[in-house]
């Protein structure tokens, strides 16, 4: 595991097994030059006649590690490309971010115990100081992350390295606290993505909810769970249609954190929670049920952005909402045609039992509203496969009529990496969740195409009076190729973005 930690200590003061190097493409460091000076007088006086032999130009996405040996031991400087830096600010911050990811792989794969780096010039970046700290130092925690607990050889996951941040010591009280912000972020991310890469046999609607349990007695927030039985009583229709099927009982989790200021606006967070989705009676086919643990996904993150809220203490109030429950057939489960109740009175046919992630939601959007009076709703779900042909991996799925939350949350996941993009609510897609016998139909019409949407418009249906958005993370979820600080498996995706949002939330 990694430890990032900071030092008014210049950059060759540190004694450390490893220094670390941001290049542009002309072989100029971005932070400060006298840092690779300082190689060339010492160890290589041909630094970049060498860097040019092994074709490391300073490339974005070009790694390189020299080694040398100073007082009898080795140390390793590692070279990371970053690019000409003249594109949009944002893309550069994600760069940014991928090459402290792969400076953090390189740290892990070469086993280096403790390495040291300058925080570069800010500039670049269009963020003030204390912003890129706690960007750099959540993305190392991501960056570490590893599944290895079913497997014999966990070397990775054992490492245990220090990452050291250079920084003025005037600033450090400053730093100090975005340190602080950007491991809680980091950690909760990674607790997210802990509770998707868990398969279902271990990680089922009972032991998650414990989980949410243990998190609440850690932190301090209240904790409330239910079964069929209750849901039964408050009439959730569409919890218990898509539990029935289960010998694992759903689980209804509610996790609170309330601020102490009087007259606070509380923000609800919903989480689709299906622990694992067979699709019901209308059966997925082999090939499309693999990866199907990850359907909790929406409900990991949050439950995992509780843990950060609890401990960030932000002055508005948050309710997590996550409905758990396992999609299985069986002589109990909820068929096609069936019609159901939700929690409000509206009715809907089942065309399809695996557009189950619609059903859980409707119940828990209609309780969200209900107990809570939320100024603002953010439901978040592995909801449709359309979303990944819409979108692909890199952008979750917005879906709102609120132009101020929308424009919002776009902004926000622009700068913190945890990206999102509109597909549009308009009136035109609502009439393919129509039905002949029920107030709507549980899937649109297949004429209509644009499954995403007009599962968005489902969902309508069971908000009255909050501003809410509707975050697809279909895509998102894991699986996401090619960025150095994910790796495989699941992302956490939303934990940033609803992370940002809540602490800089104003009306
Ligand atoms: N969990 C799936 C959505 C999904 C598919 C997430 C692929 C990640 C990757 C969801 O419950 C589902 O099966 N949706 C159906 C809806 C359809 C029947 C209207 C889908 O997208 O095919
Ligand atoms: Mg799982
Ligand atoms: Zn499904």
């Amino acid at each position: 595991m990694i430890n990032v930690s900071l030092t008014d200590k210049k950059f060759w003061e540190n004694e450390v097994e490893g220094y670390i190097f941001l290049l542009k493409e002309d072989l100029q460091s971005i932070g400060n030059n006298d840092e690779l000076k300082k190689i060339e007088k010492d160890f290589y006086p041909n630094l970049r006649n060498i860097l040019k032999k092994h074709k490391f130009t300073g490339k974005f996405g070009q790694s390189f590690v020299l080694t040398a040996t100073r007082d009898n031991s080795l140390i390793q400087f590692v070279f990371i490309g970053m690019g000409k830096l003249q594109d949009k600010w944002n893309i550069e911050l994600e760069n940014l971010r991928r090459a402290i990811g792969s400076a953090v792989n390189i740290l892990k794969k070469l086993d280096i115990k403790n390495a040291v780096i300058n925080i570069p010039d800010e500039k670049i970046f269009g963020l003030v100081k204390p912003r890129l700290v706690r960007q750099i130092v959540l993305i190392s925690y991501i960056a570490d992350y590893e599944f290895e607990k079913y497997k014999s050889d966990k070397t990775l996951s054992q490492w245990k390295g220090e990452l050291i941040l250079c920084v003025k010591k005037e600033d450090e009280q400053v730093y100090a606290q975005s340190l602080k912000e950007g491991k809680i972020i980091g950690q909760s991310t990674n607790l997210a993505r802990d509770f998707s890469d868990l398969p279902a046999n271990y990680l089922t609607p009972a032991s998650l909810a414990e989980q949410a349990k243990k998190i609440a007695v850690q932190y301090g927030l209240q904790y409330k769970v239910f079964g069929r039985e209750k849901a039964a009583e408050y009439g959730m229709g569409g919890f218990l249609a898509v539990d029935s099927g289960s010998d694992e009982e759903g689980k209804f989790v509610v996790l609170e954190y309330s601020c102490e200021k009087k007259d606070a606006p509380t923000i609800a967070l919903v989480g689709k929670g299906v622990t694992f989705d067979s699709g019901g009676i209308s059966l997925k086919p082999s090939a499309y049920m693999e990866g199907m643990k990850f359907d909790m996904s929406g409900a990991a993150t949050v439950i995992a952005t509780m843990n950060a809220i609890a401990q960030l203490q932000p002055k508005i109030n948050v309710v997590g909402i996550t409905p758990l429950v396992e999609n299985m057939p069986s002589g109990k489960a909820c068929k096609q045609d069936d019609i159901i109740t939700f929690m409000n009175g509206k009715t809907a046919e089942i065309k399809n039992t695996d557009a189950e992630g619609r059903l859980i939601l409707a119940d828990a959007l209609c309780y969200a509203e209900k107990f809570y009076k939320p100024e603002v709703i953010l439901d978040i779900a592995t909801l449709t496969g359309a979303c990944l042909f819409a979108l692909g991996h890199f952008f979750t799925g917005l879906m709102t009529r609120d132009e101020i939350v929308g424009t919002k949350l776009q902004a926000i996941s622009l700068v913190s990496g945890d990206r999102v993009w509109p597909l549009p609510m308009d009136n035109d897609f609502k009439d393919a969740i129509k039905s002949d016998v029920a107030d709507i139909a549980n899937c649109g019409a297949p004429n209509y195409k644009a499954g995403t949407i007009t599962a968005a418009w489902f969902l309508s249906n069971f908000v009255q009076n909050a501003k809410w958005a509707h975050l697809d993370i279909a895509g998102t979820a894991d699986s996401v190729p090619g960025i150095s600080y994910f790796g495989k498996g699941s992302t956490g995706a939303g934990v940033r973005l609803f992370v940002d949002f809540i602490m800089n939330y104003t009306k």
